[in-house]
């Protein structure tokens, strides 16, 4: 990612000034900041998750508020069955940072939830490496939820390893093996106290606004960064000689752009978040970067010998 990061912040250094009115920010003042409950009984936590890093957070906190004594429903939003938001005390909500910000299928997902009102609200984001914009991503979950009506207790971001798969497959795997050790057992207790902390800030109405953060991230952030990557991207298909059909890239594809009975993948309708590419246990989704042959993130640990710590659940 350093390479195509530092590119792009070189072309929108010098427009930079003349982008900042009206595009950093998106302003949402919580309807009402009064709780339903200081007392909360039961809990929503949610991700969207390409490759493991969210999903492992938002157990821990779901773990979290399990033992504090809540009901918890949680799990990615693809695999959700329909849900009463209005049944929730607590809503949590995790993203990772793709491109600067949360993923759009994330965010049109909050937008068509039923109102939450007076439920206590948090969100936190997963960050690859030193992280962009990885306050403001969390910040654009907990807008869209204090939009619906809740009510902002909590914000956090936790830093893995990167999954963004050209970064290593361009040579640059220093990196990206400098978090190799990320997450370990010190993150999790750092989310599962992020748990703790918004019960707590319930229990004690401390209430955030869900500010963003003004820099050079969140301006990149309103720049077309996907079709930006998508230029530098050359061969995009599937290998039906490797190909054995097992459907996970369908499953992880958000835009349904991977026909693998066809051998195709829509390149138009493609958002470049490599989650084909990423999970494809064959390596059958043949990617160019650059003109460099992309591996996907769990071939590369893998290769690297490296296996990703798991949380004591
Ligand atoms: C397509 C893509 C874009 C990414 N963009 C960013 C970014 O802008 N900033 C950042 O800090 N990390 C970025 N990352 C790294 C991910 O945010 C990070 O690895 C995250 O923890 C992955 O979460 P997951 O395993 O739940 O999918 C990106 C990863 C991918 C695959």
């Amino acid at each position: 990612m350093e390479n195509r990061r530092s590119f792009l912040k070189k072309c929108v250094t010098a427009c930079a000034v003349m982008s900042v009115p009206g595009c950093v920010t998106d302003p949402v003042t919580p309807q009402s900041f009064v709780l339903k409950s200081r007392h909360p009984k039961t809990a929503l936590v949610f991700w969207y998750s390409q490759t493991g890093h969210t999903e492992r957070y938002g157990q821990v906190i779901a773990r979290a508020l399990e033992e504090s004594g809540l009901a918890v429903i949680s799990g990615d939003v693809r695999q959700l069955k329909a849900l009463s938001m209005a049944d929730f005390d607590l809503v949590v909500a995790g993203s990772p940072v793709h491109y600067y910000d949360a993923p759009d299928f994330l965010k049109s997902w909050v937008a068509g939830i039923d109102r939450i009102d007076g439920a206590g609200v948090a969100a936190y984001s997963s960050f690859g490496g030193p992280g962009n914009n990885q306050y403001n991503t969390a910040c654009t979950l907990l807008q869209g939820l204090a939009a619906k009506g809740g009510v902002p207790v909590g914000i956090r971001s936790f830093g893995n390893m990167s999954t963004f798969a050209p970064t290593w497959s361009m040579g640059n795997e220093a990196r990206i093996l400098k978090y190799r050790h990320l997450p370990n057992q010190e993150t999790y207790q750092r989310v599962a106290r992020f748990a703790a902390d918004v019960l707590e800030g319930i229990k004690t109405s401390q209430f955030i606004e869900p500010d963003r953060k003004f820099g050079l991230d969140e301006i990149m952030r309103s720049f077309p960064m996907v079709s930006g990557t998508k230029l530098m991207v050359g061969t995009h298909t599937i290998d039906s000689k490797r190909c054995v059909q097992c459907g996970i890239c369908v499953d992880k594809c958000p835009v349904g752009a991977v026909n693998p009975a066809m051998a195709v993948v829509n390149t138009d309708d493609c958002i470049v978040c490599m989650g084909c590419v990423n999970n494809c246990p064959e390596g059958a989704v043949t990617m160019t970067f650059m003109d460099k042959k992309v591996i996907g993130f769990f071939a590369f640990l893998e290769h690297q010998g490296i296996e990703i710590e798991t949380p004591e659940l």
